[in-house]
């Protein structure tokens, strides 16, 4: 055999030749990596387009078709069958799990029906649904303000273009059903014109006017949390059912209680201890103010809507969900703990913070049924006001640990902070109704009833729940399908309007 040195003495061309072709595969290989490097970026960068979509395009399917890939993974929140040990997408009954918010919640909606969050894409279904919405037959009838529909939908900036904020929260749910219809999509968090984020509803923007903050000055990453601030937040209705929130002296428990004693708001009085009570709704943003991840600046769109790659295609997964459904690209693009470690982690901090919930929520059902007690025994306004500002301040730090369901991860220390003081101020409270009935001549135990059940529970506040759900099966079978058809035929006037050609006008619906 001969080596290749001696045949390329021998035969000097073939060392050239060898050379040469050497050369051009080095030269493909890079005019090939450097395509690649530059669809990728292309990619990236072609994503970010504009549309001719109108400002408050309110159908998902409609920006869908300019952005296959989010609107493909929104669509995946469709899916409700992931479930982890406390959240998840999957409907689950928090009243049948937790039988104490049925007392708690006693004369209030949720004691009739409070279920856990499915996604996005059900935030109108389950707004009819709910037996907290009644059954409102014809336009007009109660029990709903307009203002209900506030955080499910794009339509609702779009009504409010047409009657203005106000015009549309003096408005009942039951005459803004037709024209409420889409879920929450592209529009509640985009510009069409430019794909940025936005802020459409007015509540947020106008607090931080009364602030003196301005908006509009947010940074991108600040963004990335305030869409998600325009619903997940603490609000109030105020003057005709006007959306409020009550941020002014600050956002912890105590800031806000202090808000509302100011005003001598409550929403409800509680029928069994009368005390004035204030429901939290769910003030997940002021609550994960308090924690570490927004201290370190994450946002919500890091854990909740993390980048994902889709054939060289980097772009951001619209499925909002649990993050522990996702875990690598939620958690892992910045800790490098094992898939089990993180979850570990996320369940340890929500098992702890319920851990002194529960007690809580226990002291709580006592001193509401003490209180009640007390009543039947002869107590008097007088005697009972001190208590029950207690139960009302108690019951308050409660609900704001309860009410934001990924709290007890977002800002672990803050809500047993919180839940710590609520503990405190039951114990005081029981205390007060226990020296009242001492007073009464009362000194024996308190016979309390047996409500540890949802059906107990509900039974003893005489809830008839078959009723509830009978007239609700009529409204969804009468009332919603005419809403459906209503919307239907102005959807179908918008796509006819578009697709003549005299039309010329952006904004089809001010027709
Ligand atoms: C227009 C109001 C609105 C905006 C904006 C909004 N949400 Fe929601 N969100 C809701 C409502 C309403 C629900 C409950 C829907 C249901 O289950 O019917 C919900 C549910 C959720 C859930 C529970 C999903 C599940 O699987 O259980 C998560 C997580 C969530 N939102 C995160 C976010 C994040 C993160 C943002 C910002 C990027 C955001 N949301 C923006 C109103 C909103
Ligand atoms: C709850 C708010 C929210 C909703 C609803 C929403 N987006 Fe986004 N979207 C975001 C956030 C946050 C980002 C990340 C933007 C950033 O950081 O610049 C984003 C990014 C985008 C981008 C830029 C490219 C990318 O993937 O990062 C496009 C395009 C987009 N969204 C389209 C849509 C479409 C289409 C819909 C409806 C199917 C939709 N979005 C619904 C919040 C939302
Ligand atoms: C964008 C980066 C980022 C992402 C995404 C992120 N983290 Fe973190 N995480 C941090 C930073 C920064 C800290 C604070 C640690 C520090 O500064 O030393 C932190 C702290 C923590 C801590 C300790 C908190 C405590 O109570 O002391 C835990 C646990 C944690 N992260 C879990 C998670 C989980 C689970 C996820 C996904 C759901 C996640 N993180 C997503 C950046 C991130
Ligand atoms: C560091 C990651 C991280 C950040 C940032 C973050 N979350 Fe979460 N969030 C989680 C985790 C983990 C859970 C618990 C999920 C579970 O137990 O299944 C959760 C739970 C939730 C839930 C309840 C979900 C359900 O299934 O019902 C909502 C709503 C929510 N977060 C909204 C937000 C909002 C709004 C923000 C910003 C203001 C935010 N989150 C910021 C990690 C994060």
């Amino acid at each position: 055999m001969k080596s290749l040195g001696n045949i390329i003495q021998e035969k000097p061309w073939l060392g050239w030749a060898i050379f040469l072709a050497t050369m051009l595969v080095v030269f493909l290989l890079g005019v090939f990596t450097y395509t690649i490097v530059e669809r990728r970026t292309e990619a990236q960068f072609t994503q970010i387009r504009t549309t001719d979509l109108d400002s408050l395009e309110p159908r998902a399917e409609a920006w869908g078709r300019y952005f296959p890939r989010q609107f493909g993974t929104y669509a995946q929140m469709a899916d409700t069958s992931f479930r982890s040990k406390h959240l998840g997408s999957q409907r689950r009954d928090l009243l049948q799990e937790n039988p104490q918010f049925v007392i708690l919640f006693a004369g209030y909606a949720f004691s009739r029906d409070y279920n856990l969050s499915r996604g996005h894409t059900y935030s109108i279904q389950d707004v009819r649904a709910s037996l907290r919405t009644g059954a409102p037959m014809n336009p007009g009838d109660g029990p709903m303000p307009a203002t209900c529909w506030t955080c499910k939908s794009p339509d609702v900036a779009r009504v409010m273009e047409e009657h203005g904020p106000d015009g549309f929260y003096s408005m009942m749910l039951s005459e803004t059903g037709a024209e409420v219809v889409n879920p929450i999509n592209c529009a509640s968090c985009h510009d069409p014109e430019t794909m940025t984020l936005r802020i459409t509803l007015p509540a947020l923007a106008e607090t931080y006017d009364r602030l003196g903050i301005n908006i509009e000055e947010a940074s991108h990453q600040e963004m990335r949390n305030l869409t998600c601030a325009q619903c997940h937040v603490e609000y109030y209705f105020g003057e005709n059912n006007y959306l409020t929130f009550p941020w002014d002296n600050g956002t912890t428990a105590e800031e806000m209680a202090e808000y509302y004693d100011n005003m001598g708001f409550a929403d409800w009085i509680h029928p069994l201890s009368k005390a004035p009570m204030i429901k939290a709704q769910h003030p997940d943003y002021e609550v994960f103010m308090q924690g570490i991840h927004y201290q370190r600046g994450v946002s919500c769109a890091d854990c909740h809507m993390p980048y994902k790659s889709e054939g060289g295609v980097k772009f951001t997964d619209h499925r909002i969900q649990s993050p522990l459904n996702n875990i690598s690209n939620s958690c892992q693009t910045c800790h490098r703990e094992s898939e089990q470690e993180l979850i570990r982690n996320v369940i340890d901090r929500q098992d702890m913070v319920k851990e002194v919930r529960v007690k809580l929520e226990e002291i709580l059902v006592e001193v509401h049924l003490t209180a009640e007690y007390a009543w039947n025994m002869g107590a008097t306004d007088d005697q009972m006001r001190d208590a029950l500002h207690l139960v009302r301040h108690a019951q308050w730090r409660w609900d704001y640990a309860a009410a934001t369901h990924g709290g007890s991860f977002h800002a672990p220390l803050e809500l047993t902070r919180t839940i710590g003081d609520g503990l405190d101020l039951a114990h005081r409270a029981h205390r007060e109704i226990m020296q009242v009935l001492f007073e009464l001549g009362h000194t024996g135990p308190v016979p309390l009833p047996d409500v540890s059940s949802k059906q107990l529970a509900q039974a003893y506040l005489g809830i008839d729940l078959e009723d509830w759900r009978a007239r609700k099966d009529v409204f969804l079978d009468e009332v919603v399908p005419q809403w459906l058809s209503e919307a239907a035929a102005r959807h179908d006037r918008w796509d006819e309007l578009r697709n003549d050609p005299e039309f010329e006008g952006r904004y089809i619906f001010e027709d």
